[in-house]
């Protein structure tokens, strides 16, 4: 995660701006001022640095929420708050030049925002959740070329070493996304994928809510599964194995194969772990039987006029709303100089979504970005729009 190790944190006359980068304001947490956050615009673009000063280190570094695509406008953004505030850095992991070239030529990352605009016209789509290593999604993507994958994952170091390898094998067919892949199904459209392979996900045997497979995420792959289309599960856990199977079942029109210890075409890193411990691997694979209405999606993301006071929004600060199918949880507040900054967990308990929300003066709006146009995320916003007005 790149970083500036800083002596100490100077705060700039807000908003400054300085060759193509902004700085808008500041939030600051506003039960312990050892966080903040500074607002960032670079080529339309807004995100934030995030400032953390503990008593033995002060770092500046992105905010994982709002972390925008491109390695470069953060190293950008880091670099130029330094130079900007006269900031003394220590230690760094930022470099001015670009260190990976390959991330500079790569147009495969896509942000969300590109598939809920206009999802990619093409007859065959597959995808792939959680690719790691990526040598399934690449090894499938070079030899099915007329096939369009997208590739789905979290964890930025593997996303970037897959983007680089999408430029060296000049790979066309491939787009790759930094999303949480339980949201991203929630957009796609009806009856358009032949294939989503998830394989060896992490089994969150303590923490089920972050599992990958569950009734919703099996409710939308099999909204957007061809008639024939496959929902590939490959794990080394027989817990999962077990628990997806009970999940699955439970779902009409489909049909399940399962296998035990199949060889594949190419095998990840975690499966040459396990092959190697002599463990089980277990495929459960689902054939969708069902044609699926289109996706309709109804309603916005509109506030209406804020009549509450600030005194009462820092308050909910760690509060939990819960409802049948879905909640909003009030995670931390931050004072701006002239409003509040609420960060906010919403929307299906499976699939949250994590945002910030900006009340200034009378209005109330999400900031960067709009939470995804989901139906649990619509549902919540109406409560939330209840919530912050008392
Ligand atoms: C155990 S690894 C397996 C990687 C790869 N499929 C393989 O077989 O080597 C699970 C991967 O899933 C990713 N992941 C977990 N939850 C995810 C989610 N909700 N959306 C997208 N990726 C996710 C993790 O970051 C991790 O890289």
């Amino acid at each position: 995660m790149p970083h500036l190790h800083i002596k100490k944190f100077k705060k700039l006359k807000f908003p400054h701006s300085n060759d193509g980068v902004r700085f808008n304001f500041i939030a600051v947490n506003a039960s312990r001022d050892d966080e903040k956050l500074i607002s960032t615009t670079i080529e339309d673009e807004d995100f934030f640095l995030l400032v953390r000063e503990d008593e033995d280190k002060k770092l500046l570094k992105t905010d994982k929420l709002t972390r925008p695509s491109s390695t470069q406008k953060i190293h950008n953004a880091l670099l130029s708050y330094a130079k900007e505030a006269a900031l003394e850095v220590l230690d760094s992991n930022v470099h001015h030049s670009i260190k990976n070239i390959h991330l500079k030529e790569v147009n495969a990352l896509k942000n969300i925002e590109y598939f809920a605009n206009e999802f990619p016209d093409v007859d065959d789509v597959r995808i792939e959740v959680g690719f790691g290593s990526g040598r399934h999604l690449l090894h499938q993507a070079k030899e099915n070329p007329k096939i369009f994958f997208i590739g789905i994952e979290i964890h930025r170091p593997s996303i970037e070493q897959v983007l680089k390898q999408v430029n060296i094998q000049k790979l066309d067919n491939l787009m790759i996304l930094d999303y949480d892949a339980r949201l991203f199904m929630e957009l796609v459209p009806s009856n358009k994928v032949s294939k989503i392979y998830v394989h060896f996900p992490v089994p969150w045997d303590k923490k089920k809510h972050r599992r990958v497979i569950s009734t919703s995420f099996i409710e939308e792959s099999q909204r957007v599964l061809k008639v024939n289309g496959r929902l590939e599960l490959r794990t080394d856990s027989e817990n999962y194995y077990a628990y997806s199977y009970e999940t699955f079942i439970n779902f009409p029109k489909i049909s399940l194969e399962i296998k035990k210890n199949r060889d594949i075409a190419i095998s990840s890193k975690y499966e040459d772990r396990w092959k190697k411990q002599e463990k089980n691997i277990y495929d459960v694979t689902m054939i969708n039987e069902l044609f699926s209405d289109d996706l309709e999606i109804e309603g916005d993301f509109f506030f209406s006029e804020f009549k509450s006071s600030y005194e009462e929004l820092l308050n909910l600060s760690g509060s939990t709303k819960k409802y049948e199918n879905f909640f909003i949880h009030f995670e931390r507040a931050y004072t701006l100089d002239d409003g509040v900054m609420i960060r906010t967990s919403m929307g299906s308990f499976d699939r949250p979504e994590h945002l910030y929300i900006i009340i200034r003066d009378k209005n109330i709006s999400y900031y960067p970005t709009l939470p995804l146009k989901s139906k649990s995320n619509l549902v919540a916003h109406k409560f939330l729009n209840g919530v912050l007005n008392g």
